[in-house]
């Protein structure tokens, strides 16, 4: 693919949407053709399955049913938007991917990696980011953002906000295990610092590579 992929992960509130539009606004200055796109959503279909998976009356939602829906929206993901914008040269963004899945999904639910790299093949073939952006930071902080970002938009995504502090310690450690199992792709922010610091370090290993 002649494009370029580039995914930002990291627990909830820890900055992503606001970073990549930051970032997206600065590629395009550079005269960048930039597509954003969000997991799960990004399409008419994949919002659809969003308002499910992020529904907190559906708590008896079962892992696999809410594995397979996080897959279903990403495989429409890849086929509508992601790799037609890859395939006519241009740069992708998107908030959230598989990686998420397997810190999510495998070290938080314990579902196991293997199954979901499989799934991954199904949905998105071998459409993997070619950067990864990883926004950390303590869990207290994250969640804190996340809760009080959702009270003021009084939205209704509040499943995953739900769940227990060890569930988000276990997807804090799957995402720096991610980092050093593939040290070259997954990129390391520290997030805590201003929006505009975080920025810039974005800026700095985007432009490096
Ligand atoms: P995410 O997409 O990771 O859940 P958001 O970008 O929605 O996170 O940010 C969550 C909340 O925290 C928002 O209200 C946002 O304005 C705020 N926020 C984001 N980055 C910072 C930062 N570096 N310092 C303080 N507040 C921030
Ligand atoms: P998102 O809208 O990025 O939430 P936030 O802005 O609070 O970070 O993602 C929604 C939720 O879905 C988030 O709690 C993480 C979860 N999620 C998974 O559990 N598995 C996945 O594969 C994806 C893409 C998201």
């Amino acid at each position: 693919m002649p494009g370029t992929f580039i995914t930002v992960e990291g627990i909830d509130g820890c900055g992503k949407s606001t970073q990549l539009s930051i970032l997206a606004r600065k590629l395009r200055e550079q005269g960048i053709d930039v597509v954003e796109t969000v997991e799960p959503g990004g399409t008419l279909a994949g919002r659809e399955i969003r308002a499910i998976l992020l529904d907190p009356r559906q708590h008896a939602l079962n892992a696999r049913t809410e594995l397979l829906l996080y897959f279903a929206s990403r495989a429409q993901n890849c086929a509508e938007v992601i790799a037609p914008a890859l395939a006519r040269g241009a740069t992708v963004l998107c908030d959230r991917f598989t990686d998420s899945t397997i810190v999510y999904q495998g070290a938080g639910r314990g579902v196991d990696e293997a199954t979901i790299r499989q799934l991954h093949q199904i949905a998105c073939g071998s459409l993997y980011p070619d950067l990864t952006l990883l926004i950390d930071i303590d869990l207290e902080t994250s969640l804190a953002r996340a809760l009080a970002r959702n009270a003021e938009n009084a939205t209704r995504e509040t499943r995953l906000e739900e769940e227990s502090h060890a569930f988000f310690e276990r997807v804090r450690d799957g995402y720096q295990r991610l980092a050093r199992a593939e040290p070259e792709r997954v990129q390391v922010i520290d997030g805590r610092a201003s929006i505009e610091v975080v920025a810039e370090r974005i800026w700095s290993v985007v432009t490096h590579r």
